[in-house]
């Protein structure tokens, strides 16, 4: 039985390809009848440290629908931004509620928060990795093309964020084929890299063109991560030669499509005449997430 989503790994393929089956459940009984509400009677903690739209709207109205109560802490405005430890604030709020979603810095304070608690923990972001999206965009591609093994996805930008390490794990786990084009300076982990999940590849590039090369999805994602905003300049400068525009979305299959976590820094990492064309499936892929976070709890709490 999976208690946490802490990094992903948690999930095999086969439990994954049970979190697509129940969110493809969800999205299709949305507004029925007789939903599952797994969450009837209890109270979701949603901690976050840093900005969001997506991720905490979705998770609050998901938590709604599946029953539950959601419990929104900006936690600088907790006793946690004055100090109090993890392992304090995880054995004091396991008392209260009955699961907790967190987005914050360090994947340490997450990991710390399932150790020390006695409830299930989901990672909404932190600097290393963003599970929940990567789950999300993987269920959209399944969604559109009915599988994942074989699949292409060219990643364009900054190699060692959040969401490449996220997508690198989960599409290697999926039997997909991962290709990160990167600079040097914002390469991916090599132990990410390295990481062998499953039967799919992983690798490296620092020439787009090689990685957009047959390509049946390109994701990108923004070149400034919150809390990296003071390298802002010298990101901007040295990815330029990543940005998704329409001479990229050229080099792939004729049709490719396009994906973006959000939020979109546009005309930086991403063009406005690709985000607005109809390669772009950006808005899909958004609307997943409050498909794959019901399907996240739903998975935890049936
Ligand atoms: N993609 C994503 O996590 O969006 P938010 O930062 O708006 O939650
Ligand atoms: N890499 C981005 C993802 C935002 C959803 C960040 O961490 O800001």
């Amino acid at each position: 039985m999976i208690k946490h989503l802490l990094t992903g790994r948690e999930f095999d393929l086969n439990a994954f390809e049970k979190l697509m089956d129940a969110a493809a459940m969800l999205k299709a009984g949305r507004g029925k009848a007789n939903q599952p509400r797994p969450l009837e009677g209890k109270s979701i903690g949603l901690i976050f440290s840093k900005a969001s739209t997506r991720t905490r709207v979705s998770f609050e109205v998901g938590i709604h629908e599946l029953g539950g109560q959601p419990l929104y802490m900006d936690a600088g405005k907790t006793q946690m931004g004055r100090g109090e430890s993890i392992p304090d604030t995880a054995r004091v709020l396991s008392r209260f509620l009955h699961g907790i979603v967190i987005r914050t810095f360090k994947q340490s304070d997450v990991e710390g928060l399932a150790e020390w608690g006695s409830i299930p923990i989901v990672n909404a972001l932190t600097d290393d990795y963003h599970p929940c999206q990567a789950f999300c965009d993987l269920f959209t591609i399944q969604e559109r093309l009915g599988k994942l093994e074989g699949v292409k996805m060219a990643y364009l930008g900054d190699g060692a964020s959040n969401m490449a390490n996220s997508l690198a794990m989960a599409c290697k786990m999926a039997g997909m084929q991962f290709v990160i084009a990167a600079p040097e300076e914002f390469r991916p982990s090599q132990a990410i890299l390295d990481e062998n999940p499953g039967k799919g590849t992983a690798e490296w590039t620092t020439n787009p063109d090689e990685a957009l090369k047959d390509a049946d999805f390109i994701y990108t994602d923004v070149w400034v991560s919150m809390g990296f905003e003071s390298e802002a300049a010298e990101r901007m400068r040295i990815l330029e030669p990543y940005r998704v525009d329409m001479n990229a979305v050229r080099k792939a299959k004729k049709d490719v499509r396009v994906m973006h976590c959000l939020p979109a820094h546009r005309g930086d990492e991403i063009t406005d005449d690709v985000m607005d064309s109809e390669y772009s499936i950006v808005f899909d892929e958004a609307e997943n997430r409050l498909h794959m976070h019901k399907a996240i709890l739903y998975t935890l709490f049936s």
